[in-house]
């Protein structure tokens, strides 16, 4: 795998930004796209554009084509045992929503419990305390180690014949823990618990298998493994998703529709109300071929590359703390320079050309465990390279310089 001939395929990273080459390290909130996958969205557009599901013209047939042929490439790409455990969504967040909505609120009674951590992002925790408020149940949280990491027998003391749902991010975006999902999925189903994987984070960065994970429902956005915003994913087993009830009414989700009350059509459809996201699939089935042509394990493998590199150059640097564990983790690195507030590094590091994230980075409960109000993020893509690691410790040391009094 050769990251700076893989960078060479993507056009927005070949521009200087304040007067330097740009070094893209916000990739955890958004990645970039390679040329594949925009002329695969413009292909779409200037060949096969019609609406799905329903025109009997050409144009209609080769949409609906490449939109069902984009839920078989996902339902491949995760290892889902058929397309109809696919759903499109927006993003994680809808995802994630629509599990809170047409299952929980459902299925879930006053007394029942779903058990969370603290470190997930909003869009896996604030649809969990609406489902708790609306059904009355108890929201619990399995507590974290101080190096940010989950132990096993807290998730066998948290989780009880009381919870009927565990949700969990397989890779925290602030501290980069990995957590133990397939562990996890055990122990959820021996107490009668479903389990509910954010996969916002891993998806993009390492193989992932539904199957041998064995969790119920996974999550996962486009825009952050190379395909476009607005179009995401919600795998779940058939036999839940059949359970569940449509969160979205209306054209294309129906079966028969009298003047009184209508049925729905069977899954995946009855989740996809209105015109679907038909140019986003399209963009990530470009998305997976692109990335299954690297190879997943070559990207993780890149990437924990990346990371312990990044850990060392940063550690190294006076007055930087990092937060997170120190292996079993993804590529991103999470830090404070001494108390120069994250904002102010980023800005600098804006002006050598260096994108990264600073802020609560939707986790804020994490930030107060942390004990801290922000922090600094730089996260790592195939395309990154150690000489991009380089260029961030190096304007790190100028920052510290320019901020100097702040640091003991
Ligand atoms: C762990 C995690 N979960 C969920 C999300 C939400 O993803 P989206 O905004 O694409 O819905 C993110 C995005 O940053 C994330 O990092």
């Amino acid at each position: 795998m050769d990251p700076l001939r893989l960078k060479a395929e993507f056009p927005i990273l070949q521009q200087q930004v304040n007067g330097h080459p740009l070094v893209y390290l916000d990739n955890a909130a958004s990645s970039q796209k390679p040329r594949a996958v925009i002329e695969a969205v413009r292909r779409y557009y200037e060949r096969d554009n019609a609406n799905v599901h329903r025109g009997v013209h050409t144009l209609g047939s080769r949409a609906t084509e490449a939109y069902e042929g984009a839920r078989e490439k996902v339902a491949r790409f995760v290892n889902a045992s058929a397309p109809r455990e696919i759903v499109f969504t927006r993003g994680t967040t809808s995802a994630i929503n629509l599990v809170a909505h047409g299952y929980a609120r459902k299925f879930l009674r006053e007394g029942d419990e779903i058990v969370i951590t603290p470190m997930e992002h909003h869009s896996n925790l604030i649809p969990w305390q609406q489902a708790a408020k609306a059904t009355g149940a108890v929201l619990k949280y399995i507590p974290l180690q101080p190096d940010g990491t989950l132990r096993l027998e807290d998730v066998e003391q948290t989780v009880t014949d009381r919870t009927k749902l565990v949700a969990i991010t397989y890779a925290s975006n602030v501290l980069g823990t990995i957590n133990p999902v397939g562990r996890i999925a055990e122990i959820a189903h021996r107490k009668g618990a479903v389990i509910l994987v954010d996969g916002a984070q891993s998806t993009p960065h390492m193989k992932v298998d539904v199957q041998a994970l064995d969790v119920d429902f996974y999550a996962f956005s486009g825009h952050k493994m190379c395909a476009p915003t607005g179009i995401g994913v919600l795998y779940g087993k058939a036999s839940l998703l059949e359970a569940m009830d449509p969160v979205e009414f209306g054209g294309e989700m129906i079966d028969f529709v009298e003047l009184y009350d209508s049925t729905w059509k069977e899954i995946p459809w009855k989740f996809e109300g209105g015109t679907p996201i038909i140019a986003g699939a399209v963009g990530l089935a470009a998305a997976i071929d692109f990335l299954e042509q690297i190879g997943m394990d070559n990207i993780a493998a890149h990437e924990r590359k990346l990371a312990a590199y990044a850990l060392e150059r940063l550690s190294a640097i006076d007055g930087v703390v990092v937060y997170g564990p120190a292996d079993e983790r993804v590529g991103l690195v999470t830090f404070n320079l001494g108390d120069i507030h994250p904002h102010d590094v980023a800005t600098v590091l804006d002006t050598e050309g260096i994108a990264i994230r600073a802020g609560h980075h939707c986790c804020q409960p994490l930030m107060r465990w942390l004990n801290v109000s922000a922090t600094a993020r730089a996260s790592f893509y195939l395309y990154n390279t150690e000489s991009d690691i380089d260029r961030l410790a190096e304007a790190l040391v100028k920052t510290k310089e320019f901020f100097g009094y702040a640091i003991g």
